[in-house]
């Protein structure tokens, strides 16, 4: 089945030049972009987009850095999207990530680490939801 994920080319890999081989890691994965673009969150849209971990110790960590400088998102259509952009980005500490995987060849650390994958179909419907409007997401290539 087709489905879709929500990505994010975070602020440490936009500020070291990496958009572009990232954007272009997606395509040759096959996946379709639905959406894309370069936005700089507030403190407060990222706190809202990472509530869920709220409770956690690196919070203030997460949300300070994701709205330090520029990300882009993306909306990305693909069959089993969530699973494949996963597969596609690594474990979240680059130290754990694959080779070949965006996460191990990109990211810095467990809190840079260059991109932002989706856990679930639901989760990926509610991200993509917090950042593009119905109309932006683009079906034909
Ligand atoms: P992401 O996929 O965007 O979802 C939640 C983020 O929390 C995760 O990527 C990491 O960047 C971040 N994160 C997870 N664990 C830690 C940690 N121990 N310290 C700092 N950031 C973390």
């Amino acid at each position: 089945m087709t489905n879709r994920t929500f990505a994010i080319i975070k602020p440490d890999a936009v500020k070291n030049g990496d958009t572009g081989k990232i954007y272009d890691r997606i395509l040759s994965a096959g996946f379709n972009v639905l959406s894309a673009k370069l936005i700089k969150l507030t403190l407060a849209q990222a706190e809202g987009f990472y509530a869920v971990h709220a409770e956690r110790p690196f919070f203030g960590e997460l949300t300070e850095f994701m709205s330090s400088g520029k990300c882009m998102v993306l909306a990305l259509e693909k069959e089993d999207a969530v699973a494949e952009w996963r597969k596609t980005i690594g474990a979240t500490n680059p130290v754990d990530a694959d080779e070949g995987t965006i996460r191990k060849d990109f990211a810095t650390s467990v809190g840079e680490n260059a991109v932002h994958g989706s856990d679930s179909d639901e989760n990926a419907a509610i991200e993509i939801s917090y950042f593009f409007t119905g109309s932006e997401l683009v079906q034909n290539r």
